[in-house]
């Protein structure tokens, strides 16, 4: 989590683009931010010819503004961070970038240095601390180092002594960035006359096209002569290629929407109509790599890991094809039967979800070999998979993943079919899916949505159940409503309710059960019964109404894809929750579009 940006040129409007850069970063990290510039004008206030100024501000960038001189000040050379706290409350002195005692040096960071308690008592005493960050110490023993060495050596010797899996960027008054990796990504822009570094490439496409991405182990120095790579290790020069990115800059707007997540919402049936196209070879050939394959895993976190559980449902039941599912962060303990035959398919809207990074080296170490999937062209992931799957869904903004998550089960609807020779038929489903998504989309039965959740708004607790594939669908359901509307929502098979969550159950509890017409219709049916008997409030979604629900969400059915369009009334409900409460369904509170921490 935690966006970082970075700019040295030609051009003096350094807090501008520093500031710009993090608009873009947002989703990393929203609770504060700031900016560092080395400023090169004198001024009666400030008597050095070169001194780093800071502004930090709590709250979401936004549309915020600058509001002291950094931004009229002519300067070449800045960095910033929007932050998703982890060590020190949300404050504007806990806020990077953070600065050495003397002001030449500031720092920015990603990541946890979890040696920073050791660290600091090892600094003498003459330090002065002011926040309650990790990342203060770096930037103090940066300040030490550079007793007996040069910007660049100091920093480099600084890193090596963090533990944990970290990026830096450091600033120097002399004009000078470097910016240090293991861990958390870290692209680089080189313009013409002006360089970038950034925690995604986003940031750095409106200015140039020319990247490189910095690995594991190495640090960039960045100044006007333009960027080097080194390796941490050695210190010595490593080679760098430095791709050309055939993206477009996508200045992403809400549009004619008020909110990113109703718009992604209402993009579903095109990504639905893109898959077909873009995903039919991708999902042909990750087929006959699954059938190569001795051994087949999805891992993935949150939202993409229920697409991998359901996944794991189409699979058995279309293709007849086993697949182990595993939430990312608890593959490290599952894993010590990887082969070299095994296939690690990750599945990740960002690309950079740490959780799945870190079971994945493991396993490339263990010669396993790794799918990605993932919506984030030149992410982490991506680059680490020798399968590279491109969701292609487009940017998804909003913290809470919808469109991502059809995509991905998409993808997987048309791997299983293409497992039985059979791919046609899921291009079919989709299609069909992606009209019922536009059906449900229309006004009329948005307003019924907004019944109902105006209904649930003050529940403190709702539950959701399904069985077989819509028990994933009951996951992410439960999920969506929980991350945005803030209300204690949990998802279950519907088989389990009796086993403990029934208790919970007393007069008005409202229960969302997910009732296909497939095999698990009349069991969901019973288990809903069980919860009415108890006063529980039933909403029934699905294609067939029943005496038991209170309200039903008509839902058609199509066929084997009804997962699909089932997971939209959920969407919608989690949607006006927020809205109903007040809360920015976008940005919900403690959570990040993309974690790379642990
Ligand atoms: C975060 C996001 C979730 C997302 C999860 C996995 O927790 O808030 O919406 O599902 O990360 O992200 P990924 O980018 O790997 O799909």
């Amino acid at each position: 989590m935690c966006g970082i940006f970075g700019y040295t040129g030609t051009k003096k409007t350094a807090a501008n683009r520093v500031l710009k850069g993090l608009k873009t970063l947002e989703y990393r990290g929203y609770d504060s931010w700031g900016v560092a510039v080395v400023s090169d004008q004198k001024t009666e206030s400030r008597k050095a010819d070169k001194e780093i100024l800071v502004e930090k501000q709590v709250g979401k960038i936004g549309n915020s503004v600058l509001k002291s001189d950094i931004l009229n000040l002519k300067s070449n050379t800045g960095i910033g961070h929007t932050r998703w706290a982890t060590h020190g409350g949300v404050t504007d002195t806990n806020a990077h970038p953070h600065l050495s005692c003397d002001s030449s040096l500031a720092i920015v960071h990603n990541g946890i240095v979890e040696n920073f308690q050791k660290l600091k008592k090892g600094l003498n005493k003459s330090h002065n601390f002011k926040s309650d960050t990790d990342t203060e110490v770096i930037v103090h023993l940066i300040e030490d180092e550079m007793k007996n060495k040069g910007f660049s050596e100091a920093v480099r010797s600084t890193f090596n002594k963090l533990d944990g899996l970290n990026a830096i960027a450091a600033l120097s008054s002399s004009g000078e960035i470097v910016v240090a990796k293991n861990g958390s990504p870290i692209v680089l822009g080189v313009g013409s006359g002006e360089y970038f570094l950034s925690s995604d490439a986003t940031a750095i496409i409106p200015h140039t096209k020319k990247v490189i991405f910095l690995e594991d182990g190495q640090f960039a120095i960045l100044n006007k002569k333009g960027i080097s790579v080194y390796s941490l290790a050695s210190g010595k020069k490593v080679k760098t290629e430095v791709q050309i990115l055939d993206w477009k800059a996508v200045e992403s707007t809400t549009g004619k929407f008020p909110h990113f997540m109703i718009k992604e919402i209402f993009e579903q049936p095109k990504v639905l109509r893109n898959a077909i196209i873009s995903l039919e070879k991708p999902a042909i050939d990750m087929a006959a790599s699954i059938k190569e394959a001795r051994g087949t895993f999805f891992i993935a976190s949150g939202t993409a890991f229920h697409a991998c559980l359901a996944g794991t449902y189409l699979f058995s039941k279309i293709a007849h094809h086993h697949v182990n599912t595993a939430v990312a962060s608890e593959f490290n303990y599952l894993e010590d039967f990887l082969t070299k035959q095994s296939l690690i398919i990750a599945l990740s809207q960002s690309g950079e979800t740490i959780d799945v990074v870190e079971p994945l080296n493991r396993a490339a170490k263990k010669g396993a070999k790794i799918a990605a999937v993932v919506n984030s062209l030149g992410s982490t992931i991506y680059r680490m998979g020798s399968i590279k799957v491109l969701l292609g869904a487009g940017p998804e903004i909003a913290v809470a993943s919808t469109k991502a998550y059809v995509a991905k089960v998409a993808f997987l609807m048309l791997v299983t079919y293409a497992l039985i020779g059979r791919i046609e038929e899921a291009k079919k489903l989709l299609i069909k899916s992606a009209k019922e998504i536009e059906r449900l989309l229309r006004k009329e039965n948005i307003s019924e949505i907004k019944k109902i959740a105006k209904t649930l708004a003050k529940s403190e607790h709702i539950y959701t159940i399904g069985r077989g594939v819509s028990y994933p669908t009951a996951l992410e359901s439960a999920l969506k409503m929980k991350e945005v509307s803030y209300i204690h929502t949990e998802g279950l098979a519907g088989g389990e309710l009796k086993h403990g969550a029934i208790a919970l159950i007393s007069k008005g509890t409202p229960c969302i059960v997910y009732a296909p017409d497939d095999e698990t219709f009349e069991s969901i049916i019973s288990n809903a019964t069980e919860i009415k008997s108890r006063g529980g409030l039933i909403i029934g979604v699905g294609p067939k109404n029943s005496e038991s629900f209170d309200h039903w969400v008509p839902v058609k059915d199509v066929g084997e894809a009804s997962l699909i369009p089932m997971v939209v009334p959920a969407q919608l409900l989690a949607y006006f929750l927020a809205l109903g409460k007040g809360w920015d369904p976008d940005k919900p509170r403690n959570l990040a579009k993309s974690v790379t921490v642990k």
